[in-house]
């Protein structure tokens, strides 16, 4: 009977610790990674400053009550600002008007009070490192901290060698009940015995408890492989193949459907950029193409979503939703880089720096976008001169100047291809 019921209130115990530890990892988790995929680009925990303020102690600066103006701020920033609050106009005077993200409609109020949560308790700071944003807005983390999974972990070795002082304590106290009432001393079964004993006797639980650390443990190894660049090199992002918000397939579009890539990245002909299309390009066809040959309506839903499309009316409602994908190639700001130059000018396929986007069900990074990238091709790609208009007067002065020495390519680098001032502001 006793032993019973300090069975069951141990059990329960066990239960609401365990509950409690994994839903602990989870928020903690929720507002750490929406902070690094929404916010870390351009903020820190920290008091470093990057394209916004650094949000240490923001709780204390902004006008009260804090979470809730942090929250209207964090959802519409644009509003506040409109709405003539004096604090916010303040900072967006003081950061040079830099415009910070929308994120209504991205995330919800719950994700914002993680977000919150995350920044009022950052992991600690470890050396000089911080996070560091990464222009995509993509993790690249560097911080340190205990590490959600490895206080877990130590709970719940906690937790067993509690178990097991309780039980010796639970022995005694029976046996000297026992002895009270005159009977005889339980036998002390050994604790691997009683595990088993125990085991045998609940496999339901046991069953949904090893259900749970698995998943657990399943998705902790996923984080941080992640992490760690089993999926993409970490340092060079090749192989970063971010999920968007529209499963969105260039070998269904570009490849199937052979729909020319200037079509979407219209610019990239005529700018640096290649441009990113606008959900307005996507109603072009979308407009009558209202299901697909995999996900049937539901990713093209979105798209109707994103541009306020009634489907059923066929007009729209302008509750418009900006699409926000997701950057898969990112070069750090003091690089210059001009697609026009290269595509029109250097004639150079999007394939051999992209891949062959034709065959990619999601777009990758498939090369390192390192400094020594673009130097090798530059020592060994020759530039397209002969019948290039833009090259006519310089090729015949090049032609010159090299005249009669061993047969000279004229290489990327003699146009001033490793000159730093060409890549780099
Ligand atoms: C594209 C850059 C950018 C992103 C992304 C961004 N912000 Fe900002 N944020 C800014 C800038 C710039 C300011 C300064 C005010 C201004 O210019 O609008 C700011 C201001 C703030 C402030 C007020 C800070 C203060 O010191 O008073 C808070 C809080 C804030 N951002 C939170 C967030 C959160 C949370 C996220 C992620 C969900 C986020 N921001 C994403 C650029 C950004
Ligand atoms: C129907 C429109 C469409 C066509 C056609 C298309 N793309 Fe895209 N492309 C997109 C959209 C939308 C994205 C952003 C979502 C994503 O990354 O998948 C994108 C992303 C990309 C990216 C990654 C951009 C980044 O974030 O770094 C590359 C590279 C790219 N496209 C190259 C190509 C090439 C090369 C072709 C032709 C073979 C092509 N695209 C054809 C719509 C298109
Ligand atoms: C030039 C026409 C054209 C444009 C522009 C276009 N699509 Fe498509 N889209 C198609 C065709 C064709 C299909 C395939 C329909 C089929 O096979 O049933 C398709 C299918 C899809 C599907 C369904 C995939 C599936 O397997 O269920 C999605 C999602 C989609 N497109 C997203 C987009 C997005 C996002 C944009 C804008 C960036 C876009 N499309 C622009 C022609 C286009
Ligand atoms: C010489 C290499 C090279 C070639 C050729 C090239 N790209 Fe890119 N592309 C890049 C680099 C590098 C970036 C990253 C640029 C950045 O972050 O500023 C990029 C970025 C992009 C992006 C992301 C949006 C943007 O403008 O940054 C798209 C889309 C894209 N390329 C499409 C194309 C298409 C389509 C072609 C062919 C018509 C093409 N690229 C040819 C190197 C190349
Ligand atoms: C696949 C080969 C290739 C790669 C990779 C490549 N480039 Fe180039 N780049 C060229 C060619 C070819 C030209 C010559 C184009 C021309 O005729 O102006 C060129 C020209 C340039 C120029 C102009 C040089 C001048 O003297 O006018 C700059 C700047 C440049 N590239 C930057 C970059 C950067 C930055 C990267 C890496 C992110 C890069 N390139 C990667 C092939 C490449
Ligand atoms: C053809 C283009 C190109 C030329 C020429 C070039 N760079 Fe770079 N450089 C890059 C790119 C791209 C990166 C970014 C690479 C990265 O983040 O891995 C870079 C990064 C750097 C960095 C930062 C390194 C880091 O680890 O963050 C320095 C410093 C640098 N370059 C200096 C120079 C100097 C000095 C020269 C002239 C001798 C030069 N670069 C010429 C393209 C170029």
């Amino acid at each position: 009977m006793e032993n019973n019921k300090c069975r069951t209130s141990l059990q329960i115990l066990f239960a609401a610790v365990l509950l409690l530890t994994f839903s602990f990892k989870l928020s903690a988790q929720d507002g750490a990674n929406l902070f690094k995929k929404n916010c870390a680009v351009c903020h820190t925990t920290t008091d470093v400053k990057l394209t916004g303020p650094g949000l240490k102690g923001v709780f204390d600066r902004v006008p009260k009550p804090a979470d809730a103006w942090l929250t209207a701020w964090i959802l519409n920033n644009e509003k506040v600002i409109k709405s003539g609050d004096a604090y916010g106009n303040k900072i967006y005077g003081e950061f040079g008007k830099a415009a910070m993200t929308v994120f209504e409609g991205q995330l919800t109020e719950k994700d914002v009070a993680a977000i919150l949560k995350y920044v009022k308790n950052p992991p600690a700071p470890k050396g000089p490192d911080g996070p560091v944003a990464s222009a995509d807005g993509v993790t690249q983390e560097v911080t340190g901290g205990i590490e959600p999974v490895y206080l877990t972990l130590g709970i719940i070795t906690l937790l067993i060698i509690l178990l097991y002082a309780l039980r010796s304590v639970r022995y005694s106290m029976q046996n000297s009940a026992n002895k009270a009432h005159g009977k005889a001393e339980t036998p002390e079964l050994s604790f691997i015995e009683e595990a088993k004993e125990w085991i045998s006797g609940h496999r339901r639980v046991v069953g949904v408890i090893s259900l749970v650390l698995v998943f657990g443990g399943v998705k902790s190894c996923w984080d941080a492989c992640f992490r760690i660049g089993v999926y993409y090199d970490w340092k060079t992002q090749k192989g970063y193949k971010p999920s968007q918000p529209i499963k969105f397939s260039h070998k269904l579009h570009a490849g199937d459907n052979e729909i020319a890539c200037q079509y979407c990245h219209s610019t990239v002909e005529k700018s640096r950029h290649a441009g990113i299309p606008t959900v307005n390009i996507c109603m072009n066809c979308h407009k009558g193409i209202t299901t697909g040959p995999v996900y049937k309506d539901k990713e093209i839903n979105k798209i109707y979503a994103a541009a306020g499309w009634d489907k059923d009316n066929q007009k729209y409602t302008g509750k418009e939703n900006p699409l926000r994908w997701i950057k898969v190639h990112t070069l750090p700001d003091h690089v210059y880089f001009n697609h026009s130059q290269h595509v029109v000018v250097g004639k150079i396929e999007c394939a051999t720096c992209h891949g062959d986007l034709k065959t990619m069900t999601v777009a990758e990074q498939k090369n390192p976008l390192t400094m020594k990238w673009c130097i090798d091709c530059h020592r060994t790609t020759q530039v397209a001169m002969e019948g290039n208009a833009y090259y006519d007067r310089l090729h015949k002065a090049l032609k010159e100047k090299y005249a009669g020495q061993y047969d000279v390519k004229f290489t990327v680098d003699k146009i001033g291809g490793l000159e730093c001032g060409k890549c780099h502001y």
